[in-house]
């Protein structure tokens, strides 16, 4: 008999354990569905199937994945979602208990299970040339079924990539590529990063190694048109701390933030570091080259949210506020020529664009941002925006009952449609009603608001990442 789950923030209301698999077949619209929307928004999210073990506390980044998919067709709307059946999983379903470690930290792993490897799978769902996949920053991809969610299996390019594998891989629309990296690559703490490039025909093109400054929790990297850029931020990875019981990834003010920049086909032996004061993101909204030199906008902090620091202790909620940032930079390796430019000013989490312009110049980003003045991480990200990042406005949409937005995909008219020409699709939980909607604007009128909604009978908990893949 499955135990009861603890109190903690992460395991109640908005992200409390969902714990089933549904299908509901045909769900009520209010409003009319673009008749371009033909295909399925895939979301993925931790839903922890079992209560952490005795004396191991929770963390939101650590629950089993869940996949969500609300399937669009006709004019109609239906929702499934399936756990994504990882070894790990499975083996705990058999024993009816967690059998891992926070984390899948070996001093508290139940002894039957060392050395497998630890693969939540719960981070982003992401498709490259016609598959799909979950992923999970320390592992090979999961390859999952579009159509069913079944889980198909690891895909390790042939054996390639045996090991971490990053949750947000850059798809290049032009060459049909997808760039990718895993850090610690070479054993938990290891400053060692493996880069590969997957070609159109999902096979290994390129692999090299390089090595960051120290040991960062390396959570999403950044491509342009001709370079890629590792940041090297101050989350670091300590094993002694963590088989001391400490946190294995903690907040690290006193190390400096990194940028190797390298030429997307270039070698390891290429890349250049630039050394800056400490600043930090979880997640880049694009990159690309223009007047010659390269621009990230990132939903940017000076305190990592979520993060404890090295003692445990959590951050501060108002230091951890996200908020969207350019950072500007050479090629060179020149520190002098590094510049940091806040363009918005609300708490912000999700930052997502035209895909097709990924690593292009462009203009706008689709986020859930926070109401002004209040933090996400305790009032929700109750709003959702459209910012031009050529001049920080913002067009938003505020609901009229408190609801709490997701991470949002843009879904183009056509798929030759000129860029921004089409529709933001998003889940938000109205936290009066206990429901969740899937909302779906069009992307040049966000604050008009929605111009449908389908109602979802259930509350499709709090979750991280997502995609879109057309029926065609
Ligand atoms: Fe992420």
């Amino acid at each position: 008999m499955a135990q009861a789950f603890p109190d903690d923030p992460y395991l109640s209301g908005f992200w409390a354990p969902f714990g089933a698999e549904i299908d509901a077949p045909d769900l009520v619209v209010e409003g009319e569905l673009p008749d371009s929307l033909n295909g399925t928004f895939f979301r993925n999210g931790p839903d922890p199937a079992y209560a952490p073990k005795p004396g191991n506390k929770y963390h939101v980044f650590d629950g089993d994945g869940m996949i969500y998919a609300l399937h669009l067709e006709n004019g109609k709307a239906s929702l499934k979602n399936r756990w994504v059946k990882t070894d790990k999983l499975k083996l705990e379903q058999e024993a009816g208990r967690r059998l891992f470690g926070v984390f899948g930290n070996p001093a508290f792993n139940d002894p039957t299970v060392n050395p497998m490897q630890y693969n939540t799978a719960n981070t982003h769902i992401w498709p490259h040339a016609g598959k799909l996949y979950a992923l999970m920053e320390g592992c090979p991809p999961i390859e999952i079924d579009p159509e069913n969610l079944e889980t198909v299996g690891s895909e390790t390019y042939g054996g390639a990539v045996a090991g971490p594998f990053t949750a947000h891989p850059k798809n290049d629309y032009e060459t049909g590529e997808m760039f990718a990296f895993g850090y610690a690559a070479k054993g938990p703490a290891s400053t060692d990063i493996r880069y590969n490039v997957v070609d159109k025909d999902r096979k290994i093109s390129k692999t090299e190694w390089l090595s960051q400054p120290y040991a960062s929790m390396m959570h999403d990297f950044f491509l342009t048109e001709n370079y890629v850029i590792f940041p090297c931020l101050p989350v670091t990875l300590d094993l002694m701390r963590a088989m001391q019981g400490g946190p294995m990834a903690a907040w690290d003010d006193t190390k400096f933030a990194a940028f190797g920049v390298m030429p997307r086909y270039g070698s390891g032996e290429d890349v250049k570091w630039i050394e800056v004061d400490p600043t930090f993101m979880f997640h880049c909204a694009n990159a690309y080259e223009a007047d010659g030199k390269l621009h990230v906008e990132v939903a940017g902090t000076k305190r990592a949210p979520l993060m404890p620091s090295a003692d445990g202790s959590p951050p501060p909620v108002m230091d951890a506020r996200q908020l969207l940032t350019r950072w500007t930079m050479g090629t060179d390796g020149e520190t002098s020529d590094f510049k940091e430019t806040v363009l918005g000013d609300l708490d912000m989490q999700f930052p997502r664009i035209d895909d097709r312009l990924t690593g292009r110049p462009y203009d706008y980003v689709y986020t859930n941002v926070a109401s002004p003045g209040e933090s996400g991480r305790t009032d929700g990200f109750d709003n959702y925006a459209r910012y031009d990042i050529r001049d920080g406005s913002i067009d938003v949409y505020v609901p009229e009952e408190k609801t709490v937005f997701g991470e949002g995909v843009f879904v183009p008219r056509s798929p030759d449609a000129p860029g921004n020409d089409g529709h933001v699709l998003v889940f938000g939980w109205n936290k009066e009603r206990n429901v969740s909607d899937f909302y779906v604007f069009s992307a040049d009128d966000i604050g008009g608001g929605p111009v449908a909604k389908v109602n979802i009978p259930f509350r499709v908990p709090g979750g991280f990442h997502c995609s879109w893949m057309d029926a065609a």
